[in-house]
């Protein structure tokens, strides 16, 4: 069975889970064009997440997918905590605040318990996908048992291979211009694969459908990911500007006026890639401190865009983009779902 047939779904196009930045409407708007919408609930709590899924539910009848992070958790070394606190303390002195005395874990792990489990169990979601490892055997057996298919970033062989074996549907081939969180399994080691190669490595080895993501802002790049082997492109980039996307108005402009990317730890504790802004230019020099664990550093950097925000200083933002942010357009989401066919249906000359 094709892919497209059994995901319900008219278009090879998929929209990227974006935490924070995805929505109901605009998942419900990409379902409704014949595309596969997608919902970020790796930073929603199980509450949070029900009644996202059920706002689309009721906004689409057509299938969209759900996405929550898979990471291992790992316990934080407060020694280093305190000094990457320490360091900004200056900072939020001069928004007139104190730091915080602590880190917390503010992301956990869908692994970590099946909370989310049982609400994707609940609301039935055509779809699932998994960023930065993959679930508990029980918790893929189970969803499967529900007819949910199952989904995993992989940004090399090794974790594509893994994907497969550990019975997972569909792979994501997320290549390093994908714009957000690498996908990789273990943060520290990154074979930095562009999304073409990454597709066809993929491809050539693995026998589950593969879905290309990372650059993809048009349908040309679309088509050419399909001939390459892919059998569906995910983009995030290009759907951040949608009206129906949770995106700030400052980080909207900048996706418009600012075109260099570069992927930081500095922000959350994993690499993720992201319009340049303080983080890239004033932290990661090279006498940066260790950066604490993943997500616990995250929560320092949502203290200080908070503080800083209500000075009016964005600049500690977490602007997510792809390496091809200058080719965004300013489309509301069925039209760039349109607009993107058509392109993809043009005949070459
Ligand atoms: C703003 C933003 C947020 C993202 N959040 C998530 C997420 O919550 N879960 C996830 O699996 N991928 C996330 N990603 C990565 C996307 O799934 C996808 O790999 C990426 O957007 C593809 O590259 P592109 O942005 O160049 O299209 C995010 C990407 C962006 C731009």
């Amino acid at each position: 069975m094709s892919l497209l047939t059994e995901l319900e779904i008219q278009h090879p196009i998929f929209l990227a889970p974006m935490a924070g930045v995805s929505t109901p409407e605009l998942a419900a708007e990409v379902s409704n064009q014949g595309g596969l919408g997608a919902l970020g609930l790796g930073a929603s709590s199980v509450n949070a997440a029900r009644k996202q899924i059920l706002q689309t539910k009721a906004l689409t009848q057509n299938s969209f997918q759900v996405n929550f992070f898979c990471h291992q958790s790992q316990n934080i070394d407060e020694t280093i905590a305190t000094a990457w606190v320490e360091q900004f303390s200056k900072v939020f002195q001069k928004f007139g605040k104190t730091p915080p005395k602590k880190l917390n874990c503010i992301y956990p792990s869908f692994k970590d318990n099946d909370d989310f489990l049982n609400l994707v169990l609940e609301t039935r979601p055509k779809a699932v996908s998994f960023h930065f490892g993959i679930p508990h055997t029980h918790q893929i057996q189970a969803l499967k048992n529900a007819g949910i298919l199952t989904m995993v970033s992989a940004t090399n062989l090794a974790e594509a291979k893994a994907i497969e074996a550990a019975g997972i549907d569909i792979i994501i081939a997320q290549g390093i211009e994908a714009g957000g969180h690498r996908g990789i399994f273990n943060e520290q080691f990154d074979a930095a694969i562009k999304t073409t190669d990454l597709v066809q490595l993929i491809q050539s080895h693995c026998y589950i459908p593969v879905v290309a993501a990372g650059g993809i802002m048009n349908g040309q790049q679309a088509k050419h990911m399909l001939k390459l082997g892919a059998n569906a492109v995910q983009l995030g980039t290009a759907f951040v500007q949608c009206k129906t996307s949770n995106a700030h108005e400052t980080y909207r402009q900048a996706l418009f006026n600012q075109s260099i990317t570069q992927i930081t730890s500095s922000i959350s504790g994993r690499p993720a890639r992201g319009l340049i802004n303080h983080w890239h230019i004033n932290i990661d020099t090279p006498h940066r401190l260790t950066v604490p664990v993943y997500p616990y550093t995250y929560d320092l950097a949502k203290q200080l865009h908070s503080v800083a925000s209500e000075h009016g200083n964005l600049g500690y933002g977490a602007f997510w983009a792809g390496s091809n942010v200058a080719q965004i357009r300013k489309l509301e989401a069925a039209d760039l779902i349109n607009q993107i066919v058509l392109e993809m249906n043009s005949i070459e000359v």
